[in-house]
């Protein structure tokens, strides 16, 4: 008997693949393969738009990377919130923390159900240290804070560092956003940090705009908001920044020093604050 067979697109477990997710438009940006037609096809039209959103994705995630690592190597943080995880893409950033220090801990959160599926992936640690995976929406910061994982996995009285890596610009309501980073950072101890990163329009308006509408012309789950660089900075608000600022994140303490200007630049804003007192202002 012949087996009758969906197409790969219709039948993956329950999830909408009729429209295009950031996390798996953002996993083909990487080259990965955690992506569905509708995805894919939206990714596309934005990269033929904007050919260098692809590198961006790819610089941002670099930078992500070596955040971390300055993170636990210089900043002494062992702990880590990071919203909007996206698919598992090696390496993650617990394996990046742990590689420096095994006992670090990561509680992942994120609202895509890709993610979610891969989650066991993200939750392989060292025996030391430990990871976590929280399904939730980062425009409800009170209930990721009140989640029990959370707080299990995560000491409130020691440093955590807040990462909201290339997540930001899913959030329409610039004032909304902010207040999702106060709440965030205001239960954290002194020393912890904010690392964030979001795209940006400044270099080219125009292409950065016309890429970022695809998000909403083909009815993506979240639509794209790119912001300016006082915008971005303003989210650091209360913060100390840590050098050199909120910098294009090619820019950001590249271990090689980045071609600046060249056509690879990243349009994606980073940096890395440390949060006043817990202040979280
Ligand atoms: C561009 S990817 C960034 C992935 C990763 N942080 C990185 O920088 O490599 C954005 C991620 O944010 C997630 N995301 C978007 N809106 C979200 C929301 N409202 N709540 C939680 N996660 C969200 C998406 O599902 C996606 O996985």
């Amino acid at each position: 008997m012949r087996e009758t067979r969906l197409p790969q697109d219709e039948q993956p477990g329950g999830f909408d693949v009729t429209r295009p997710h950031p996390a798996r438009m953002y996993d083909y940006y990487l080259r990965g393969k955690d992506n569905y037609a509708a995805g894919r096809e939206a990714a596309e039209e934005v990269m033929r738009r904007a050919p260098q959103a692809a590198p961006s994705a790819r610089e941002n995630r670099a930078w992500m990377l070596r955040v971390v690592r300055y993170l636990v190597r210089e900043e002494g943080i062992r702990q880590f919130l990071d919203i909007g995880t996206g698919i598992p893409t090696e390496p993650n950033l617990h394996q990046a923390a742990q590689e420096v220090a095994a006992e670090c801990r990561v509680v992942y959160v994120d609202n895509d159900p890709v993610v979610l599926a891969h989650a066991r992936a993200l939750m392989a640690s060292t025996d030391e240290g430990r990871t976590e995976y929280i399904d939730a929406d980062l425009r409800e910061p009170e209930d990721i804070l009140a989640r029990s994982e959370l707080q299990v996995a995560l000491d409130f009285s020691r440093p955590i560092a807040l990462v909201m890596s290339a997540v930001g610009h899913f959030v329409d309501d610039l004032a909304r956003l902010r207040e999702i980073v106060t709440t965030l950072s205001k239960p954290l101890a002194p020393g912890s940090c904010l690392a964030l990163s979001h795209a940006t329009a400044d270099f080219d308006p125009a292409t950065a705009g016309a890429a970022a509408a695809v998000y909403g012309q083909l009815r993506a789950t979240a639509s794209m908001t790119p912001r300016t660089h006082a915008e971005v900075l303003s989210l650091f608000d209360g913060c100390a920044l840590v050098e050199p600022g909120v910098v294009p994140v090619n820019e950001w303490r590249p271990y090689i020093p980045a071609a600046v200007g060249s056509a690879e630049s990243a349009w994606i804003y980073g940096g890395v604050g440390e949060i006043d007192g817990g202040t979280g202002a």
